[in-house]
């Protein structure tokens, strides 16, 4: 049987690590890239060794060659672009955040399921081999009953080549810089649309990044019946705004178990990463023992064991598991190429990613509204009518 042929549509920063997951793939094949940017998707085709660089999006769309698409732009074309390859009849993998609100999304699953294909959400956190691993033993009982969890982010770091602020005001600080650079190169166009409000949708960290924390969560201990969030907007650079620190907590549905998930910007501190500097620690209790994951983007303890388990007195570490955040990315490609081969759901599909953005979007209408917000009973907000930066969008 033939390959089953993708194409990956936008080849930005995140694209790099879209293509592993086809690699030595017997199943499938990145046949073509288009970006609107024409001469990046030339050099990331020759760079990948893939084949076909299309020239607009209508002409992949019109290609019978092509089985589904991967939508890697920024969030404010994320339904526009599911909505028209369903309707060509191209299977969807489109990036996390879903979309820009419920509407959106409604839309996304909508064509997908009148128009017969698959519908993915890329989240890759799910996929992170430690975070299964926690899962496995969590469903196995070996800490007990659920009782809570605990996720904690830091960003920024000390010598980023991704947190330009953050290098900025150590330098300003007279911090001691003779720490190797660390972090991925990220592009200042890559940032730009990120800090604006009508095209990210919400805000870099909450919104965007937070979008794989509230998945995460979701994915470790079910439905969110409500939540409460402070969300504090700080500038990180003249007129630009991010939204942390922030401290979100929620109880999930038809159970007492409670959990905060609280972001804390560290710009002084050197966070040692392959990929962005931002590092994540995951910590579940349960009635018997607790599970620790100490990595994920970044690797800010690398000797401490991906996974640590404590019961009855005792720690054991796990440390036989791969454990490069690339790998989270190499299994959710899987994911999405084995739906549509197997023809079952990818394991976000549009109905679950859209109760995940729910969760993101009553965390920052909490905050905003400083009360709790019953998932249930979260509405979308109106959008806004013009280009707003998060610094402008504060002062107003
Ligand atoms: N899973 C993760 O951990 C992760 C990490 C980073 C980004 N992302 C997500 O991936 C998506 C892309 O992010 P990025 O960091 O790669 O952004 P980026 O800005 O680096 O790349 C986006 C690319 O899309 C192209 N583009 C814009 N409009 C287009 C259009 N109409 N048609 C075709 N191409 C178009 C741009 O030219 C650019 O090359 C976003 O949804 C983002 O949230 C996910």
């Amino acid at each position: 049987m033939s390959k089953l042929k993708f194409v990956l549509i936008g080849c930005g920063r995140i694209a790099t690590l879209h293509v592993i997951g086809y690699q030595n793939n017997p199943d499938a094949e990145l046949y073509g890239v288009y970006d609107k940017n024409i001469s990046l998707a030339k050099k990331f085709a020759k760079e990948y060794n893939i084949p076909k660089v299309y020239d607009s999006y209508e002409e992949v769309l019109a290609d019978p060659a092509v089985c589904a698409v991967e939508i890697l732009v920024p969030h404010h074309l994320h339904c526009e672009l599911t909505v028209q390859a369903c309707e060509a009849k191209k299977h969807v993998s489109v990036q996390k955040p879903m979309a820009l609100n419920l509407c959106e999304c409604d839309k996304m699953i909508e064509a997908a399921k009148k128009n017969g294909v698959k519908l993915k959400v890329f989240e890759n956190f799910v996929f992170y081999p430690p975070y299964q691993l926690a899962k496995k033993l969590l469903d196995a009982g070996e800490i007990g009953e659920p009782a809570g969890l605990r996720y904690k982010m830091t960003n920024c770091g000390l010598n980023s080549q991704n947190a330009p602020a953050a290098k900025l005001r150590a330098k300003m600080a007279n911090v001691d810089e003779k720490l190797e650079t660390t972090g991925w190169k990220v592009d200042v166009r890559s940032l730009a649309w990120r800090v604006n409000e009508s095209l990210a949708g919400g805000g870099p960290i909450v919104f965007d990044d937070g979008y794989h924390k509230f998945s995460t969560i979701m994915y470790m201990l079910g439905d969110v019946e409500k939540v409460n969030a402070w969300i504090e907007y700080t500038p990180v650079l003249p007129g630009v705004c991010q939204d942390a620190p922030a401290v979100i907590m929620w109880k999930h549905k038809n159970k007492n178990v409670f959990g905060v998930f609280d972001v804390t910007s560290a710009d002084e501190m050197y966070i040692n990463s392959k990929y962005y500097t931002c590092d994540e620690r995951l910590e579940l209790t349960g009635s018997r023992g607790i599970i620790w994951v100490t990595r994920c983007t970044a690797t800010l303890l690398p000797e401490i064991a991906p996974v640590v388990m404590y019961r009855d007195g005792k720690l054991t570490e796990y440390w036989d598991m791969p454990c490069d955040w690339a790998d989270s990315f190499e299994a959710s490609t899987k994911d999405f190429i084995q739906a549509i081969k197997d023809n079952r759901e990818p394991v976000l599909n549009g109905e679950k990613g859209r109760e995940v953005l729910k969760f993101a979007l009553a965390s920052i209408d909490s905050s905003k509204k400083k009360c709790e917000i019953y998932l249930d009973s979260y509405e979308d907000k109106a959008l806004l009518k013009r280009r707003k930066f998060f610094g402008m969008f504060r002062r107003s």
